[in-house]
């Protein structure tokens, strides 16, 4: 099985991006592995389970919360996990996030994989050590920054993806066309989701293509200094959109995307962001939203990427090119409620 390593600071990480799960007992030791997946995939995969300890969770971002990682750490305790066990999270973003928070906090920390199941999670959350969990209506307000030892893609998992959950990972994907990489944009201008979804060779390509797009800006920039941020194009408003109105974050993002250009084209002299809404409309993701701007708004100003008075906005100069901007605060008030 082809293994790609690569270093962050102080860690570092085996992609096998090529793999399939029948190989993750040559990666990790069955008897000190613990799985956490969600009732969905255990489901539709049952059989790819056989013979491993698993802890099944409920599915769903609201789940994503302290009390589960409370009762995954019951069920380690339980279970007898000590500092020799691996936790290996199979699923999509909800689960890779939290399999990666309790990990690093179970017994002040124990080594982890991923296997992620959704195209999200594929090509986004499952790459870069971030590992959060939700209060509230505040998004990944509480987490750290750590690796995964591994990360092993089966793309059998993509065969019982909802529709709905392409067009999620589709967000993702557009994103880093956005911010990175201008061909990549026109190849999806040119391409479509029947295709990418039917076509094996080319969303297997695509897919590595954008684990890549990640996985360089992180090693660039782990702790979220400079470029990192760029990955937040449409995040701010989308997260303060996400709980609030129960979107999906690849919707939630989306129209954080549509946002973001327009604000882009107004500070920024940006010109494509027609481009931007119809490629987000191809990709069957929505691009408006009647929101209520004073109620978003103050979710909003408590994002992670404001300093004082000032909030980091991710826009775009061109396609493939995305730059950080420090906006006041007030004046993000006003552009936000005349958009
Ligand atoms: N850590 C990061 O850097 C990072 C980056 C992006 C997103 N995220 C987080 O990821 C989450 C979103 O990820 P997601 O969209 O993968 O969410 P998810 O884990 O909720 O998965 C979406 C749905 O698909 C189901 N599912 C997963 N794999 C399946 C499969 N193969 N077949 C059938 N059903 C399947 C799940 O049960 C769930 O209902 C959010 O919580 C977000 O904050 C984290
Ligand atoms: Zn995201």
């Amino acid at each position: 099985m082809k293994k790609r390593t690569y270093k962050f600071s102080n860690s570092s990480v085996d992609y096998y991006l090529a793999g399939g799960i029948s190989h993750l007992k040559e990666i990790t030791e069955q008897k000190n592995t613990i799985i956490v997946t969600d009732d969905n995939v255990y489901r539709a995969h049952e059989k790819r389970f056989k013979n491993w300890k698993t802890i099944v969770l409920k599915p769903g971002e609201e789940y994503k919360v302290q009390r589960t990682a409370d009762s995954i750490i019951e069920q380690l305790i339980g279970m007898e996990a000590d500092r020799k066990t691996t936790l290996v999270g199979v699923g999509g973003g909800v689960i890779t996030d939290m399999t990666g928070y309790v990990a690093s906090v179970y017994m002040r920390g124990i080594k982890f994989g991923f296997v992620p199941t959704t195209l999200l999670s594929m090509v986004d959350a499952s790459i870069g050590g971030k590992n959060g969990i939700d209060l509230g209506v505040y998004k990944n307000i509480v987490g750290v920054i750590r690796q995964p030892a591994f990360i092993l893609h089966d793309m059998i998992f993509l065969n019982t993806l909802p529709s709905h959950e392409w067009e999620n990972g589709f967000a993702e994907i557009i994103k880093h066309a956005c911010i990175k990489d201008a061909s990549m944009f026109r190849d999806l201008e040119t391409g479509s989701l029947a295709k990418y979804k039917s076509g094996k060779k080319a969303i297997c390509e695509l897919i590595q293509r954008n684990a890549l797009i990640k996985t360089k800006v992180v090693q660039q920039d782990e702790f979220e200094k400079g470029d990192r941020k760029l990955l937040n194009f449409g995040h701010t408003l989308g997260h303060a959109l996400e709980n609030q109105y129960d979107l999906s974050h690849g919707y939630a993002i989306s129209i954080g995307m549509t946002y973001a250009s327009r604000i882009s084209r107004q500070l920024n002299g940006f010109k494509d962001s027609a481009r931007v809404v119809y490629l987000l409309e191809k990709y069957g993701l929505p691009v408006h939203l009647e929101f209520d701007r004073q109620k978003v708004f103050d979710v909003l100003k408590m994002d992670k990427k404001r300093e004082k008075t000032e909030m980091n906005y991710v826009l775009l100069e061109k396609i493939g090119k995305g730059v950080i901007r420090s906006i006041p605060v007030a004046e993000l008030e006003t552009i936000i409620k005349e958009l």
